[in-house]
């Protein structure tokens, strides 16, 4: 049985989806018919469940690319081929502490909450007050907003924290905040940035080059998805060519 205040989401056989925190009373109200939350109580995730028009949907717990996937959204977000990479390369588990900017719409905060668990902490900064509300409305509804600091404030003033263990740039021109960085993390702190044109990779791969960093790496992550049809079993049309290159590196503290 699914408690209240539980986070759902139901799938219809049309592929429509819906998020609901589900309260005692109340009902969810879809193109395909309404579906009480008393019925969702009563049932559990990995069932199906009926609306009064007789229209199946899917009871799931939503997933992490679930959620990610689903942010509302104003800005560009990075998706979950990016976000898989980049928690691997910061090494973000539980209890890690971590600075992120700018938060945009929230995708890459939804992840690194996620994963820091409740010992964690994430500290997002933007600088658009509009993007950090918004943002902060994606990540309560996931019921992560606990876990972030967010901070509506331009990183040109620098960042609040110091000895953190892992640090994300996804701003336009990431080598102006190089120098905030050394104060803000623990010597030897994975960084990581997101850039959409070469132009930007080459400017800041400079400024690593003249400052006290781990030899950078540079990737691209491209996923090429299949149509998943037996009898006819090959790629989809269409693939996403390009959504952003990604730069690692590490501070290295001078003796
Ligand atoms: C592409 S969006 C970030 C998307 C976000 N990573 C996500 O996954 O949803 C870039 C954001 O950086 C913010 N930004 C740019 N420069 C900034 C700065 N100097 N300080 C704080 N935020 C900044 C912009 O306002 C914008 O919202």
């Amino acid at each position: 049985m699914i408690k209240p205040n539980t986070l759902v989401m139901l799938v219809s056989e049309k592929d429509k989806t819906y998020f609901r925190v589900v309260k005692e009373e109340g009902s969810l109200n879809t193109n395909e018919g309404m579906i009480e939350y008393r019925q969702i109580l009563e049932s559990n995730f990995g069932q199906q469940i009926s609306t009064h028009l007789g229209k199946t949907f899917y009871l799931l717990k939503p997933t992490l690319y679930d959620l990610v996937k689903s942010v509302k959204r104003k800005t560009q977000i990075i998706y979950p081929k990016e976000i898989g990479y980049i928690l691997l390369k910061l090494d973000i588990g539980p209890g890690k502490k971590v600075i992120e900017a700018g938060t945009g719409s929230g995708a890459l905060t939804t992840a690194l909450a996620f994963m820091v668990g409740e010992e964690g902490k994430v500290y997002s900064y933007e600088k658009r007050e509009n993007f950090s509300q918004l943002a902060q409305e994606n990540l309560k509804r996931a019921n992560l907003q606990h876990r972030v600091e967010f901070f509506n404030q331009d990183i040109a003033e620098g960042f609040l924290q110091q000895d953190v263990d892992a640090l994300f740039l996804d701003v336009r021109t990431p080598w102006d905040y190089l120098e905030h960085i050394f104060k803000a993390v623990k010597p030897g702190a994975p960084l990581g940035f997101l850039l959409p044109t070469t132009n930007q990779v080459i400017t800041l791969l400079t400024h690593l080059e003249n400052g006290p960093f781990y030899p950078p790496e540079v990737v691209e992550i491209l996923l090429r998805r299949y149509k998943p049809v037996p009898e006819r079993f090959r790629p989809q049309d269409q693939m996403v060519a390009h959504t952003g290159f990604l730069v690692f590196s590490r501070y290295i503290e001078k003796k």
